[in-house]
C-alpha cells in the first residue's frame, strides 16, 4: 500500500529509502601493512556517493593500498570499511562485486583475448558458470563498449590494439560489471593527452549519471578540472580534502608534494591550474 509522506523541510515530497547523503564508502581508522611495513596510519575517508573523487599524492604514499582496502582486496590490520552503509565484511564476495569494482594499475590479460571476451569478464558477479550470457549481459556489454567507444574493436585481440584502445577496453570491462561504485588506479597513465581527457570526460559523465567514481591520478590540473571531491594523501595519511578550489592551493601542493607552485584560473575557460615555480635559468630568454 502506498505510504503518504509529508513534504520534507527541503521540499522533497517522496523520500528515498536510503539517504542520498550517505557516503558510498566510509573508511574509518584504517591501518594497513604491506609486508611488514605500515603503509596506512589510522586513515579515515568518506567517499561521497554519485561524485567523482580523485586521490592525489606522491609515489608510495599509499594510494593503491587504500584502493585495495576499499575494494576488499587487502584486509587492514585495524579499522573498518563501510560500503553503501553496510560493513564490507557483511558482504559475500559476489555481493561485494555487485557493489564495487577496481580497475588495477597493472591489469593484464592473455594477449589473444578479444575485446569482447575481456568485457565479458566483467559480468562474472552476475553470472553462473553453467549459464550462457543472458540478454542483460549482452545489453551491459553493448552499453560498456558504446560508452568507451570500443564497439568497432570487439573482435580484435587485445595484443593488436594501441595503448589507448586497450585501456578503454579495460574500462569497458569495469563498466560492464554494472556496479554503483567504480575504483580506478591510474586509469590515464600511458595514454596520450587526448585519450586522457576522453577517459576523464567519460568518468565525469558516469558520475553525473549517479555512479560513484574514485580514481588515482597524477596530473594535478586534470584532477582540478574533473574531480568533484579531491583527496590529498601523504605518507599513509590524508592531508586535505574538499573541492578543487579548496585544496588546489600553493599550501596544499607544498604539503603534499614538497612542490612550490602558483595556482591561477584560466580567464578563458575559468579552469583552475597550477604551474611549478621553477628557479630562474640564467641565459634563457623568456619566450
Ligand atoms: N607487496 C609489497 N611489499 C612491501 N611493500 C610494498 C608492497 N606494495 C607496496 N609496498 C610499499 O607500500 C608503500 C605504499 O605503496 P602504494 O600503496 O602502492 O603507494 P602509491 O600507490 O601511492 O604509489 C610504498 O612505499 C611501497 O613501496
Ligand atoms: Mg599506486
Amino acid at each position: 500500500m502506498p505510504v503518504w509522506r509529508a513534504p520534507s523541510r527541503h521540499g522533497v515530497g517522496r523520500l528515498p529509502l536510503v539517504s542520498v547523503t550517505a557516503p558510498a564508502l566510509r573508511a574509518h581508522g584504517i591501518t594497513a601493512l604491506r609486508g611488514t611495513r605500515r603503509v596506512l596510519h589510522g586513515l579515515g575517508l568518506d567517499v561521497p556517493a554519485g561524485r567523482f573523487t580523485v586521490l592525489l599524492g606522491g609515489n608510495g604514499c599509499g594510494k593503491t593500498t587504500l584502493l585495495h582496502v576499499l575494494a576488499g582486496l587487502l584486509r587492514p590490520q585495524a579499522g573498518t570499511v563501510q560500503v553503501a552503509g553496510q560493513p564490507q565484511s557483511a558482504y559475500a564476495r559476489r555481493a561485494l562485486a555487485r557493489q564495487l569494482t577496481l580497475l588495477p594499475q597493472d591489469a593484464t590479460a592473455p594477449a589473444r583475448m578479444t575485446v569482447r571476451e575481456l568485457i565479458q569478464q566483467g559480468r562474472y558477479p552476475w553470472q553462473r558458470w553453467w549459464q550462457p550470457n543472458s540478454t542483460e549481459d549482452e545489453r551491459a556489454i553493448d552499453e560498456a563498449a558504446r560508452l568507451t567507444d570500443v564497439h568497432a574493436l570487439l573482435d580484435e585481440p587485445l595484443a593488436d590494439l594501441s595503448g589507448g584502445q586497450r585501456q578503454r577496453s579495460w574500462i569497458a570491462m569495469t563498466l560492464a560489471q554494472a556496479t554503483p561504485i567504480v575504483l580506478l588506479d591510474e586509469p590515464t597513465t600511458f595514454l596520450d593527452v587526448a585519450h586522457q581527457i576522453s577517459v576523464l570526460t567519460l568518468l565525469a559523465r558516469l558520475s553525473a549519471q549517479g555512479r560513484t567514481i574514485v580514481a588515482v591520478l597524477h596530473d594535478v590540473n586534470q584532477a582540478a578540472w574533473f574531480a568533484d571531491h579531491l583527496v590529498l594523501m601523504r605518507e599513509g595519511r590524508i592531508l586535505a580534502q574538499g573541492t578543487p578550489a579548496q585544496v588546489v592551493t600553493p599550501a596544499c601542493l607544498r604539503a603534499t608534494f614538497d612542490l612550490e607552485a602558483h595556482v591561477a584560473r584560466d580567464p578563458a575557460s575559468g579552469l583552475l591550474f597550477s604551474v611549478p615555480a621553477l628557479p630562474a635559468r640564467s641565459g634563457r630568454a623568456t619566450p
